[in-house]
């Protein structure tokens, strides 16, 4: 308690190992919020959590809230998840796949996501997991970060393809991307041009300092 009140003053660091897939793993309390961070971003709660609620909003909570099933692609501490469950009452099940065992432990410890009904957590790479599941989806939230870089499967055809046959009609995907220079712009731009008009994408620059969101709805 004391350490959360201190964090209104200066952050205070809690915890802090070494991850192969993250370059390091920081717990911190920064005015008076636990929040979860790689070497050189923030990657729950904090400006993250701010990023893919804004996402959400755009996508409507009321809409939201009808949802039945969710695909959370990159779980780290769980902040969308408990956005999705506290924020907007979406009773949906959720599946939320990492890679990152350590990071799943932190969650657990740290952010209890272990205590949030109808959420199945899937220890796998989000890759090879979409080729596995056998569901579908009304809402799959893409938010694969190995620090600041983004694989490059999230941008290849054969995921986008097998994303989308994953996506229940009248179904959205939040894709969270980082835009650091004019190669993230460019790779940004040709992930545009790959949506034909069964869908609608709708491009969200600079939603905090780097981000840049889309959102894509199947219309048929
Ligand atoms: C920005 S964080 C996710 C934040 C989370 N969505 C939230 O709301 O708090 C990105 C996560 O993607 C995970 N990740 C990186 N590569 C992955 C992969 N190939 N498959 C699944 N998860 C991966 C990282 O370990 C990290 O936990």
């Amino acid at each position: 308690m004391f350490q959360k009140l201190l964090s209104y003053i200066l952050p205070i660091n809690i915890y802090k190992q070494n991850s192969a897939l993250n370059k390091s793993i920081e717990i911190t309390w920064n005015k008076g919020q636990l929040v979860l961070d790689s070497k050189n971003t923030n990657y729950s709660y904090g400006s993250l959590q701010r990023t893919l609620k804004k996402g959400l909003r755009l996508i409507g909570f009321e809409r939201i809230k009808n949802f039945e099933t969710v695909l959370v692609l990159g779980v780290a501490g769980g902040s969308v998840i408990k956005t999705i469950r506290n924020e907007i009452k979406c009773k949906a099940h959720i599946t939320g796949v990492e890679l990152d065992k350590k990071i799943l432990e932190i969650a657990n410890r740290y952010f209890k996501i272990n205590e949030i009904g109808n959420l199945e957590i899937v220890h796998d790479d989000a890759f090879e997991f979409v080729f596995k599941t056998k569901q579908t989806y009304d809402l799959i939230i893409i938010d694969v970060f190995q620090d600041t870089v983004m694989p490059n499967f999230l941008f290849e055809d054969f995921f986008i393809e097998r994303i989308n046959g994953l996506l229940n009609l009248n179904g959205f995907i939040l894709f969270n991307t980082m835009v650091l220079n004019d190669k993230d712009q460019e790779r940004n731009n040709l992930y545009r041009s790959k949506f034909n008009n069964q869908f609608s994408l709708r491009l969200y620059p600079k939603i905090e300092d780097h981000n840049e969101l889309f959102t894509i709805k199947k219309l048929f």
